[in-house]
């Protein structure tokens, strides 16, 4: 099969085409045919030679860990999902190639409205947003404030934190992505100094807050919301532990996932895609998820 992999750790460039052996889905596991896989910073991380908590990497190391394909087989054991269900679904590894293989209870069915490129950008920064501010707790009426929340994970957030109840989300943005953020219905602020106060002349009150940046979004977070405990960072852990930020906890899961999709289908949550690549172009992929600036979701597209 075809598959953008990593042989030696490095740049974007780093990113070759390999010919692999079609993987044997074990118990319990499925085989999907990849029609479109996610692009995140953290793929760009594992390229770069960082190995996620208890993977040994093996190179040649195919990344990518979301995807959205149909099922072409299944191992021993594995019965929810026959050959040519279409579904979505996550990992860690092994998404950036024609097939993946991945436990059955990793994946839902797709929303048959659902493009391929949106279903394969969906699962993690959906399920992303979902842990962020179910651990920062969001009630109805509440006011939020998102920090870097015009990209990919960004913008699941706003959108979901509107969703669970929030009648105001503040979002930071450049001020070329303030449109968008204002189009998923979020009162967009530009981020650096002086962003505490400007959030402060949107709203007098911030309950919870998620920081998708650093230090300097989680410092200003600390000085927006009165209790820490509503407050969450998928970007510094350190400086969260020093602040007594909680850590945001693990936890995808198909339920979570199908939460999520019904989301979709009702038309709650949209997935604005930032540009599709085909598979032979994830190194570009990378230099622009490696800019650090933009809107919604990069994807990859498996022909
Ligand atoms: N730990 C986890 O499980 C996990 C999972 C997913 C993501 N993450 C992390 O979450 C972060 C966001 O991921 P992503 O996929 O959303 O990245 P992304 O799509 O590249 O978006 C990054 C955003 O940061 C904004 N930004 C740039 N400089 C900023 C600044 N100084 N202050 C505030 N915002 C700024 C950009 O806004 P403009 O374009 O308007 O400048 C851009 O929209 C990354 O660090 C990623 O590694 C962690």
């Amino acid at each position: 099969m075809r598959a953008m992999a990593v042989r030696t750790f490095g740049g974007p460039e780093a990113l070759e085409a390999v010919d692999l052996p079609i993987p044997e889905p074990g118990p319990g596991q499925v085989r999907v045919r990849v029609r479109a896989a996610g692009v995140q910073p953290f793929d760009t991380r594992v390229r770069a030679g960082w190995a996620p908590p208890s993977i040994r990497l093996v190179p040649p190391v195919v990344v990518g860990n979301e995807f959205a394909g149909v099922v072409d087989a299944h191992g021993p054991g594995a019965s929810a999902f026959q050959p040519g269900a279409e579904v979505l679904g996550f990992t860690t590894l092994g998404c950036y190639a024609e097939y993946v293989v991945v436990p059955e209870t990793q994946m839902v069915a797709k929303p048959p409205a659902m493009p391929w490129e949106v279903a394969g950008g969906f699962p993690a920064n959906a399920q992303g947003a979902y842990q962020c501010l179910s651990g920062a707790g969001i009630h109805e009426g509440d006011t939020v404030f998102v920090n870097a929340a015009a990209g990919a994970l960004g913008t699941f957030t706003v959108q979901l934190a509107r969703a669970w109840g929030a009648s105001t989300v503040i979002g930071s943005a450049s001020p070329a992505n303030q449109d968008h953020l204002r189009a998923l219905g979020a009162v967009p602020v530009a981020y650096g100094p002086g962003m505490v106060d400007r959030v402060r002349a949107i709203s007098d009150r911030v309950d919870a807050a998620v920081d998708l940046h650093g230090v300097d979004g989680l410092r200003a977070a600390v000085a927006l919301v009165a209790d820490r405990r509503r407050i969450r960072t998928m970007v510094d852990d350190d400086a969260a532990t020093e602040l007594g930020v909680p850590l945001v906890e693990p936890g995808r899961s198909a339920a979570r996932l199908t939460e999520l999709c019904a989301l979709w289908e009702q038309g709650r949550i949209k997935v604005h895609i930032r540009h599709s690549y085909p598979l032979d172009r994830a190194a570009d992929a990378h230099r622009g998820s490696e800019t650090g600036h933009g809107r919604g979701k990069i994807v990859l597209t498996v022909d």
